[in-house]
């Protein structure tokens, strides 16, 4: 059996920490692909020289020019810009989706059935202008967010309650934004519901640093965005698809009706497996969440008006 090819576009902190999870996990070969001259080339030859170190046997090339990346099974989108502080996600779409252009017509070109992983913010809105730019059906185009913001919530309430973060399992739904939505109805340890066990003032304020997780390192590192959380979380997701897996991970999929809402891609579980988003599954929402949900799905609907890809 031949190894998957898995192409990484910006190979900057979230792409460049993005191979080097996939190669250590030996998800298949590596192609890195930036604009910037010998950046990707660098890296893939530091993480090559790291082989036989880790002992994995996947091949890590950098390159510039998308020729390099024909036929890869599977691509993770990080090329863009990313946040300073003071400036919220919503801040980048311009830069951004001009750069999501390129970089999704340069890879379809060669790669026509490939499977679509963005990273790039602000999320949703850059995983509809991928769909857009790409042709490629909805269920093999899907974004970044429930796996990290779930990650970042089983990491605090691992903290809160001092047990092992593989116990704990917690849900974020919504827009890759503040306005994302974690479910503390459905965030268990071991199948207990953590509202049974982390008081309710303080599981709100877990809940409200879930939101601002991404804020709260963009104002410590100052000079960019988070990368080690971000990247074992995209890369998760990649692993779900190319194992087919089937695994139920939240993440900004194709939404045609289910949750009230069409035409849009916003976080909600899905099932991941070999063809990409296989099914969404629909949790029932208190009235609370579904507002909390409308609000989201209205803030991403509007960014996606702005910008006018809609059409
Ligand atoms: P970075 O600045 O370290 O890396 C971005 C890379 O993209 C750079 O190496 C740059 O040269 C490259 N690039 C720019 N234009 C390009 C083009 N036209 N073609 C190819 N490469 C190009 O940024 P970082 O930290 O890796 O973040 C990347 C993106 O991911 C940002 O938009 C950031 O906001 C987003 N992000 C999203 C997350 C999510 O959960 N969805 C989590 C973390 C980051
Ligand atoms: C994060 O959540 C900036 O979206 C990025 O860390």
């Amino acid at each position: 059996m031949s190894r998957k090819k898995i192409a990484v576009v910006g190979a900057g902190h979230v792409g460049a920490s993005a191979a080097m999870w996939l190669a250590l996990k030996e998800l298949g070969d590596v192609v890195l692909l930036d604009i910037v001259e010998g950046t990707p080339q660098g890296k893939s030859l530091d993480l090559m020289e790291a082989a036989p170190v880790e002992s994995f046997d996947s091949r890590i090339t950098g390159t510039n020019d998308y020729k390099d990346t024909a036929g890869s099974d599977l691509v993770i989108i990080t090329a863009g810009i990313p946040r300073k502080p003071g400036m919220s996600r919503s801040d980048l779409i311009n830069t951004n989706t001009g750069i999501l252009k390129t970089v999704v017509e340069g890879i379809v070109k060669y790669s026509p059935d490939t499977t679509l992983l963005i990273v790039t913010n602000p999320l949703d809105v850059m995983v509809y202008a991928a769909w857009k730019y790409s042709g490629l059906p909805a269920r093999k185009v899907m974004g970044l967010s429930g796996a990290l913001d779930g990650a970042r919530l089983r990491a605090f309430i691992s903290m809160e309650l001092g047990v092992s973060v593989e116990d704990v399992h917690a849900m974020v739904i919504g827009g890759h934004a503040d306005e994302m939505v974690p479910l503390k109805r459905y965030s268990t340890v071991s199948g207990i519901p953590v509202t049974q066990l982390i008081p309710d003032d303080r599981l709100d304020a877990i809940m409200g640093r879930t939101k601002k997780a991404g804020g709260e390192i963009v104002a410590l590192l100052k000079t960019g965005s988070a990368y080690y959380a971000p990247s074992a979380a995209v890369v998760e997701m990649a692993e779900a698809i190319i194992k087919d897996k089937k695994r139920v991970i939240p993440c900004a999929a194709y939404c045609d009706g289910q949750y009230g809402v069409k035409d849009i891609f916003i976080g909600v579980p899905a099932v991941l497996g070999a063809s990409g988003v296989e099914r969404i599954i629909e949790v029932e929402l208190d009235q609370q969440e579904r507002a909390a949900f409308t609000a989201s799905v209205a803030a991403v609907s509007g960014l996606i008006k702005e910008l006018k890809i809609g059409e």
